[in-house]
């Protein structure tokens, strides 16, 4: 058995209480991501230690540009690191051969895109069924399993509805849907509400909180609302490079950069 696939079985028993049900499901060193515009250089992230365990919602707020979706495309392995250490329940990502990234991107990972990135033409059963039919399983399989997993978020009665038809708010969910339909424990979400309105956007993170909670997920989110934010077992500030616990202060200099959009109130508690 490859090592991948041991850890994907490791981590699956972790599920059922066999091990490490608290273990450290990702974990960085030294994380360093540099990009050249030009001859400018931009780091936008400089030396990231960071870990989640089973179970964790973690937030992570900053400016625009600050590296938030920069982070999480490493953690997704869809990027590379310039320097530093990347793990999966304990196994360092950077030495995945693409044999090994394919099966931690289809089966480890579900990804939640701001936009929902769904099939227009296609139904919401059958963007749903996709990662399924990427794994291997058979069509009429995966389409009924994808029909379950649209129960799950509420639109059972829309399985057969073309995705270009549904609302952005029903378009979302149909992705956070496509994102976990293979039953991964890290779940990745980079600003899902950003192009909700305020109603859309709290019923969209009610629904991954649920889902977090019933299905034992790590999650970990990129968002500008802070009033959601705050709904997180943690928030974290990334901000010139660097990854620490959110502060009000903070949260004062990412709402006046972004205008005040859909941050609500400040809290007096703070955000860690
Ligand atoms: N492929 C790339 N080439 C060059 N620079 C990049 C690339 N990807 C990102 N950057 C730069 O890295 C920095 C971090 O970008 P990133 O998209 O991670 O920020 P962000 O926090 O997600 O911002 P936003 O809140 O607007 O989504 C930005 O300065 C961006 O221009
Ligand atoms: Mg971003």
């Amino acid at each position: 058995m490859n090592r991948l696939a041991s850890t994907v079985i490791a981590v699956e028993d972790g599920r059922t209480g066999a091990c490490e049900p608290e273990g450290v499901v990702v974990r960085t060193e030294g994380l360093r991501k540099e990009f050249y515009s030009g001859r400018h250089e931009i780091v936008p992230l400089d030396g990231i230690d960071f870990s989640a365990e089973r179970g964790e919602l973690i937030a992570i707020v900053g400016p625009s540009g600050s590296g938030k979706s920069t982070f999480l495309h490493l953690l997704a392995a869809l990027d590379t690191p310039t320097s530093g250490a990347l793990y999966f329940a304990g196994n360092p990502l950077l030495s995945f051969g693409e044999p090994e990234l394919v099966v931690y991107r289809n089966r480890s990972v579900g990804f939640v895109w701001q936009r929902h990135h769904l099939l227009p033409d296609f139904t919401a059963a059958e963007n749903v069924a996709i990662p399924l039919l990427v794994h291997g399983t058979p069509a009429e399989e995966a389409l009924r399993i994808a029909e379950r997993w649209l129960g799950e978020v509420g639109l059972a009665s829309r399985a057969g509805q073309r995705a270009g038809e549904l609302s952005g708010g029903e378009q979302q969910r149909v992705a956070i849907a496509r994102a976990l339909v293979n039953d991964p424990v890290l779940l990745l979400a980079d600003e899902p509400t950003g192009d909700l309105d305020e109603r859309s956007a709290a019923g969209v993170f009610d629904l991954i909180e649920r889902l977090h909670r019933s299905h034992r997920l790590t999650t970990i989110l990129a968002t500008h609302n802070l009033a959601l934010a705050r709904r997180a077992d943690r928030v974290l500030a990334l901000q010139h490079g660097k990854l620490a616990p959110g502060t009000d202060a903070l949260a004062e200099g990412v709402m006046a950069l972004n205008g005040n959009a859909g941050s609500g109130p400040v809290a007096s508690g703070g955000l860690g």
